[in-house]
């Protein structure tokens, strides 16, 4: 078997408990894959990481390779080929008496994790290595991150795939569509709910999805704003934020990345901007993306953007741009 090492941080979170056995159980990687897995964790929780191990280890899959538990970032990406960026505080909860509302509040709270776990993989992850950050601010700390690490060779991406999954759920929904035939959908910006789920160019069954629907106040005043403010409506409605669907959507963006994309298909996340679409070079952007061999991702060039798509992407870069403003003193 081939073997491949993975960092995990917050390995003790709620999103972790999803991910973890979906990482070593061959769906991910492959049944000729062992994963070896690096679970990071704070001092006051790492200790936890050993149930688990018991729990992962209990699972009993072929795949599952060695496990490490470490409060010790150095330690945990050393030789990664993946590392997930899990770890950080999530929304909803109070802090100092107030309550954190919005994503980029969490902006200078979790923006210092990323400083030193980029330094971390910038010298000790493999040379190739993949990338995904999770945590929140999603896009904001992988430009932290990314900028820390300082490694061309090495690839960063936030995660707007459960975004897109989102976005492509609510298209199948209102069209009675097998969830199978929507197909590029394309999350522009950031992780937030300035982002532009873009309905003119997703498909169903291969036509524009806003063409299918036809129904230009139904995507503006609901189908937007339902998906930009999804991950608020499931922590007001679980009293946590998303973990299974984030998970998910996390196995989603490994496996876009490691596999060829499909012809007339595309995936979804954020990457650093070359200056495509004119969005300014080097901020974390959420682009439509393609795989062309495993490992090597592609922006989509020459999708038609319309005025209603153009003032949408023009508010979402505003935002990043505020973000960036906001952590200056961290890059
Ligand atoms: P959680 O609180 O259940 O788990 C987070 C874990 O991270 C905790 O165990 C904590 O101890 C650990 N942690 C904190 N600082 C760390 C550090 N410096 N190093 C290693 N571990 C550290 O939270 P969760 O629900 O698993 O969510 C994690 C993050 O993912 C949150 O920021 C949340 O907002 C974000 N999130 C992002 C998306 C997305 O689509 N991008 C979706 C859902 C959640
Ligand atoms: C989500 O979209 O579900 C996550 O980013 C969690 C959140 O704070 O919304």
């Amino acid at each position: 078997m081939k073997e491949i090492n993975v960092a995990v941080t917050g390995g003790a979170g709620q999103i972790s408990y999803s991910l973890l056995p979906r990482l070593i159980s061959g769906e991910t990687f492959g049944p000729d894959t062992k994963v070896n897995l690096r679970l990071v964790e704070i001092p006051q929780v790492v200790d936890k990481l050993e149930g688990t191990i018991m729990e992962l280890v209990d699972c009993g899959f072929d795949q599952t390779g060695s496990m490490l538990a470490t409060a010790d970032i150095k330690e945990g990406v050393d030789g990664a080929d993946w590392v997930l960026l899990v770890g950080s505080i999530p929304r909803g909860i109070v802090i100092d008496g107030k309550k954190i509302e919005e994503r980029s509040d969490l902006l200078k709270i979790n923006g210092g994790i990323f400083t030193d776990q980029g330094s971390a993989i910038g010298s000790l992850a493999n040379k190739e290595a993949k990338i995904l950050v999770v945590g929140n601010p999603a896009n904001t700390n992988a430009l932290i991150g990314k900028k820390h690490a300082n490694n061309d060779s090495q690839q960063w991406f936030a995660m707007t795939a459960l975004d897109a999954n989102r976005a492509k759920a609510q298209l199948a929904l209102k069209t009675g569509s097998d969830i199978t035939s929507v197909s590029n959908m394309t999350i522009w910006g950031n992780h937030s709910p300035t982002m532009y789920p873009d309905p003119y160019n997703a498909k169903i069954n291969g036509t524009s999805a806003a063409e299918v629907i036809n129904d230009k106040k139904w995507i503006e005043n609901e189908y937007l704003p339902l998906v930009q403010q999804r991950g608020k409506a499931v922590i007001d409605a679980r009293g946590a934020s998303s973990a299974a669907s984030a998970a998910n959507a996390a196995i989603d963006t490994v496996k876009a990345v490691e596999n060829v994309t499909p012809e007339n298909d595309s995936f979804s996340a954020a990457i650093a901007s070359d200056g495509s679409y004119g969005v300014p070079e080097g901020l974390i952007f959420g682009y439509p993306l393609r795989t062309t061999a495993p490992g090597k991702v592609e922006i989509i060039q020459g999708l038609e953007l319309n005025e209603f798509a153009q003032s949408k992407i023009q508010i979402t870069t505003e935002e990043l741009l505020s973000e960036k403003e906001a952590v200056s003193d961290l890059l």
